[in-house]
């Protein structure tokens, strides 16, 4: 058969048997991991709730717990537990197998990897160590070592508590070039890796870098907030100066456990809060996080030195759908806070903002006014979109034509991100009052612009169902998998290898092959049996019965075989008829002759079918 092949894949990794990964998997539960990620409601037989793959409204999602199985009708992707790990953490397949090993106590045996994987797994393990190492020891310098009078001094003077320098695991590093190198060499730890994390440096001659130098401290003389991951693990560390030197901040480069564009200071304190207050406070420092959790406002995350992300907002969006900036009031504030508008608007998040007063950030500010006003503020946040609006009419003269245009024109340029058609609808009007125009001018503008906000959901729904199957050969496949007693039929039948669909036809394989060898089908089983891509696909199946349900399944399946086998010698047929013409055209006698006989073939295996038909039917 031509066509790609579908080669067979994650069954067992390197070190680990397919045994012992279906051990970790039917001991694992999916409904447990995948609530880690997604608030799930029970529907019937399975469990619904925000794909955390796509941003959408209204929940596709689904789990089934006695399947094993997860798979979205929005995006299409599908899987088992592993699968899950995968996507959402971005595990490779031997890290997701690891971790639910560790998380349901199964043992592994000793490991004989690849040096390369050896080398990518547990250099991620090496790096969460070294990390660790690192922030016990500014951690202990800072509450109690001899060294850490400076750091206790400092964030005494800036009134942080005891309880935040414990809770955050604040540290300190002394202004010593080697406090941390030293450390690391009697805990044997490997230098180069703690270089790569940028908690040291070589020393270098003649700009050369020369190890045998020896080795310098990244960080003195500041003090250290660790930032963690929502496993608690450190992931990197931004340091402040405590002398009045520069950089104010240095901050742990990116690494392979590192990625700004991911990781929320202080989430994993936060997201416990945010939950049960169902909002969550944005900060964009360090101090702001920690100040705002002293007084109470537990439920704050913040960026760090980079701007909001969608993968931020995501990542929030599992917890609370209530996002409130509160950044300085100064001109990087107001901006940073328009810009997180398209991406709140995106994702269908409700975005707040906080402003302060002129020329204040959060740390001072609630340090100076009393813990009610504050409070108060902060339940009178004002909708972005409005506090986007005012913005633009002060920009812009909207008293004036050529003012009004230009605010139309930003406000519509916005309104087209909001997926949500009353929404959308809502703000327009708002718009078209504040601007004192008729409505109708604005949808006008919104309609002229070519593609709408809907554009790249129904692109990523249109590619997942683009070419549709043909539909006998999917109703045998939902016949496979909904009644595998049928199985041993259609093997006898051989009708798989008659598919015309090479998806089908290796989705069909994998179910046929599992169950002539077990006796019965585990559908996570047949998912490490099928290429990654299909497995979305197989879910589908497994979630939806599709008019089957209820009717004479072995009359069905006859009938679907009939029609696979009538098509194929439809285009056999056809194919054949080509190239007699073509033979006789060209008046090739020798040609014709053998495919006269094959015609002959054709027609008697036409009749055999109809016969067939006839005595089944
Ligand atoms: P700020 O300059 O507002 O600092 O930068 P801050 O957090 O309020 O600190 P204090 O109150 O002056 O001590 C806000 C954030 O921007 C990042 C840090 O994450 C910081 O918390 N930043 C700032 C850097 O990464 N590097 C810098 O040099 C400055
Ligand atoms: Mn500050």
């Amino acid at each position: 058969m031509a066509g790609p092949s579908y080669r067979v894949k994650r069954l067992a990794v390197g070190f680990l048997s397919e045994e012992k990964v279906s051990e970790i998997r039917d001991r694992s539960s999916i409904l447990e991991v995948v609530s880690d990620h997604v608030t799930l409601k029970k529907t019937g037989k399975n469990y619904k709730g925000l794909c955390p793959f796509h941003s959408e409204k209204t929940p596709s999602f689904m789990v089934n717990e006695e399947k094993q199985i997860f798979h979205c009708f929005g995006c299409g992707e599908g899987g088992d537990v592993f699968t899950f790990l995968m996507k959402v953490g971005n595990y490779s397949f031997p890290q997701a197998v690891e971790e639910l090993a560790t998380r349901y106590g199964v043992r592994l045996p000793a490991r004989e990897l690849s040096t390369t994987q050896k080398r990518e797994m547990s250099k991620r393990e090496s790096f969460f160590q070294i990390n660790q190492i690192a922030s016990d020891y500014f951690h202990d310098l800072l509450i109690q070592g001899r060294e850490g009078g400076e750091g206790r001094k400092y964030l005494s003077q800036r009134g942080i508590s005891q309880e935040i320098i414990r809770d955050h695991r604040l540290g300190y590093s002394t202004n010593r070039w080697d406090g941390l190198v030293q450390h690391f060499q009697q805990r044997k730890v490997s230098l180069e890796l703690a270089w790569e994390l940028g908690l040291i440096f070589p020393k270098k001659k003649e700009g050369r870098v020369e190890s045998m130098l020896g080795w310098y401290d990244a960080f003195r003389g500041r003090i250290l907030f660790p930032i963690f991951d929502l496993h608690q693990r450190v992931v990197g560390f931004g340091g402040r100066v405590i002398q009045d030197r520069q950089p104010k901040y240095l901050n742990s480069p990116e690494s392979s456990i590192y990625h700004k564009g991911d990781v929320l200071y202080g989430l994993q304190v936060a997201k416990r809060y945010a939950t049960e207050k169902d909002g969550v406070i944005i900060v964009e420092g360090y101090f702001d996080l920690l100040t705002l959790h002293q007084y109470g406002f537990k439920h704050s995350v913040a960026t760090l030195g980079t701007a909001l992300t969608p993968q931020h907002v995501r990542t929030l969006k599992r917890y609370t759908k209530n996002l409130i900036t509160l950044f300085d009031a100064d001109s990087a504030g107001v901006q940073a806070t328009l810009r997180s508008l398209p991406l709140f608007l995106e994702e269908e998040v409700v975005g707040k903002t906080i402003v302060l007063p002129k020329g204040e950030d959060p740390d001072g500010f609630l340090r100076k006014v009393d813990l009610e006003d504050f409070g108060g503020r902060v339940d009178r946040a004002i909708p972005l979109i409005d506090f986007f609006f005012e913005r633009l009419m002060k920009t812009y003269d909207a008293k004036s034509i050529d003012g009004k245009v230009n605010v139309a024109r930003e406000g519509v340029a916005l309104l087209k991100k909001i997926p949500d058609k009353i929404r959308r609808d809502f703000y327009t009007r708002a718009l078209a009052e504040k601007l004192d125009i008729k409505e109708s001018f604005l949808y006008e503008m919104l309609q002229s612009s070519s593609k709408g906000p809907l554009q790249p959901r129904e692109d990523l729904k249109k590619s997942f169902h683009e070419t549709p199957f043909p539909k006998s050969e999917e109703m045998v496949v939902r016949l496979m998998v909904h009644h595998p007693e049928l199985i041993p039929t259609i093997s006898n039948e051989g009708i798989v290898k008659e598919f015309e669909s090479p998806i089908l036809q290796n989705i069909a394989g994998a179910l046929g092959d599992l169950y002539g060898r077990r006796g019965r089908l585990d559908l996570p089983e047949v998912l490490a049996h099928v290429e990654e891509a299909l497995q979305g696909r197989l879910c589908e199946f497994a979630f939806q019965e599709c008019g089957l349900e209820g009717g004479d399944r072995g009359k069905i399946l006859q009938d679907c075989i009939q029609k696979i086998r009538e098509k194929r010698l439809k285009k056999e047929r056809g194919e054949l008829l080509r190239r007699i013409k073509e033979a006789e055209n060209q008046q090739e006698e020798k040609r014709l002759v053998p495919l006269l006989k094959e015609r002959q073939e054709l027609a008697k295996r036409e009749r055999g079918l109809r016969k067939d038909r006839f005595q089944k039917g």
